[in-house]
């Protein structure tokens, strides 16, 4: 990545984002809106850490992992990827490896820990009900948690067209109220509406 400031700012932020874009090719169709998406959830993961003083390291390695979070989807089949509903046992089981594909796919690079850890781990949940692994809170670091935040809420209030409904604003607020302590840590939640809640144009 080009001249990381230590000082970070939503037009480095942006710059990053597009060398990032110029070094992995997901300009494949098949990751249209995995790419869409991904930048949604940068943007906003990236904005929860300013708001909470993370370090700059931190905040460059969420950038860099919430953009990639869902890179091993690239290995997923078209049939899968487009989750024409319902996907049978093993195609959930394949859907749910994307976060080790993603993993491996980028585990010998090295300085991007925190980064992998967020490809590894971002649909794990607080009551360890999550996967791959099945964590605990704890067991969560907070970059990893904050990024699951975002996606959820990003998933829940975008289009995709296997899903039966997208969410407005206010419910996907709602769910990830509902869900404090079961999916998504309850002080991140707090800090997410804080930053987002009052101004939907943040987001
Ligand atoms: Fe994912």
């Amino acid at each position: 990545m080009k001249g990381c400031d230590r000082m970070y700012n939503i037009n480095n932020v942006i710059a990053a984002r597009n060398d990032l874009r110029d070094y992995i090719d997901l300009n494949n169709r098949k990751l249209d809106h995995v790419n869409d998406h991904s930048l949604r959830v940068s943007e906003m993961a990236v904005k929860m850490a300013i708001a909470i003083n993370l370090p700059s390291e931190d905040i460059t390695q969420i950038l860099i992992g919430s953009y990639l979070h869902d890179i091993g989807k690239i290995f997923l089949d078209k049939e899968i990827l487009d989750g024409n509903l319902p996907l049978t046992p093993i195609q959930r089981a394949e859907m749910e490896n994307h976060t080790i594909l993603g993993y491996e796919y980028l585990k010998d690079i090295t300085g991007l820990d925190k980064a992998k850890e967020i490809i590894l781990m971002h649909h794990e949940k607080i009551d360890g009900s999550g996967y791959p692994k099945g964590l605990l809170g704890y067991e969560i670091p907070t970059h990893v948690k904050i990024v699951s935040i975002c996606d959820s809420y990003d998933a829940m209030t975008s289009y995709r067209a296997y899903k039966k409904c997208t969410l407005s604003h206010a419910e996907a607020i709602k769910e990830l109220l509902e869900n404090k302590n079961t999916q998504f840590d309850s002080d991140l939640v707090d800090i997410f509406i804080k930053e987002f809640h009052f101004n939907n144009s943040n987001i």
